[in-house]
């Protein structure tokens, strides 16, 4: 399930680099927290104009993670004793704190602070307070650290532990690419290249639920070789996101279905879709490949490269 969690310890670049790159992780924005006068600016909060905090929420999938790992991750980052002040920053703003929704995070975070006042001396300094607002920062403070590689950083984040790490996927497509080089044949009808290259995929990439060929006709996209469950059988051009990526010739990331509009459900587990256009060696458009996963935002920039790069040694062999 989705969940979402708002906590803060000190400068917000630095929070939101660390937790985006934890697994199951969907998405981390920074942005100001209980603030007593609404959409507070980035220069209100400076000049100590408000009583926000800096913050970030963190949008993620409870299969993959847990919120026990994001706090012990959280006292392990800052300095947890520290009253507002954190790295180079000193300031209200920059108190450290947990902004519970619900009652269940609320006794998680009491009692995980209980237990980590017991190896303190001094008061641990991180609040646990009901969250009463949040508004995203302005777009320059997001993902400020990926706009700017070595910018001001108050948290080492190689503190992630490998195992809690989002998986580095280029290794993965490489294999793919140089397994799929070995098994595609220009000899063959296109439906037998489409049946393997489903099942090598499906294989090889453990947070692909469903991998298929949507084929189309003068009209219609129709269902090709798949892996996974049984799938709609026909699809308009212009419907569903295979139908978007087919009419505008470009691959599509859905990082959540259920709020995507246009997607047609096939499988109810289904929360996240890539689809990419696929072409014939007469550079025509044919079809596209679909890939679903079970995870929230499975997809990324690196499966959209990855796909494209699989989509195109396709096109070698098919006619
Ligand atoms: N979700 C797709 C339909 C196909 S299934 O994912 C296998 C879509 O919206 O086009």
């Amino acid at each position: 399930m989705k969940k979402e969690i708002v906590i803060a310890g000190g400068c917000f670049w630095g929070m939101q680099a660390f937790f985006a790159q934890m697994d199951g992780v969907i998405e981390v924005k920074a942005g100001y927290a209980n603030s007593d006068i609404q959409n507070p600016t980035y220069e209100e909060v400076k000049s100590h104009l408000t009583s926000a905090v800096e913050a970030i929420k963190i949008i993620f999938d409870d299969s993959v993670v847990n919120l026990s790992l994001m706090f012990s991750y959280l006292f392990k980052i800052i300095d947890v004793t520290s009253v507002d002040h954190q790295g180079g920053d000193f300031g209200h703003q920059y108190r450290s704190g947990i902004y519970y929704q619900n009652e269940e995070d609320h006794s998680l975070a009491l009692s995980m602070i209980k237990e980590l006042q017991s190896n303190y001396k001094d008061k641990v300094a991180i609040e646990v307070l009901p969250l009463q607002n949040f508004s995203p920062a302005e777009e320059y403070h997001q993902n400020y650290l990926t706009k700017n590689p070595g910018g001001y950083c108050h948290i080492n984040l190689a503190q992630l532990d490998k195992k809690h790490k989002k998986q580095d996927k280029t290794s993965l497509y490489k294999e793919a690419i140089l397994n799929l080089r070995g098994l595609l044949d220009e000899t063959v009808p296109n439906v037998t290249n489409f049946a393997n290259s489903a099942a090598l995929l499906k294989e090889k990439f453990p947070y692909f639920s469903w991998v298929g060929f949507y084929l189309a006709d003068d009209s219609h996209l129709y269902l090709g070789p798949f892996q996974g469950k049984p799938a709609c059988l026909k699809i308009d051009f212009d419907k569903g996101i295979c139908g978007k990526s087919f009419s505008k010739r470009e691959t599509i990331i859905i990082k959540d279905v259920h709020v995507c509009p246009h997607h047609i459900a096939c499988d109810s587990d289904t929360n996240s879709e890539i689809v990419v256009p696929l072409y014939n060696q007469k550079n025509a458009l044919i079809g596209v490949l679909d890939v679903d996963s079970f995870h929230f935002a499975a997809f990324d920039e690196q499966d959209k490269i990855g796909l494209e790069a699989i989509v195109q040694l396709l096109q070698k062999v098919l006619d």
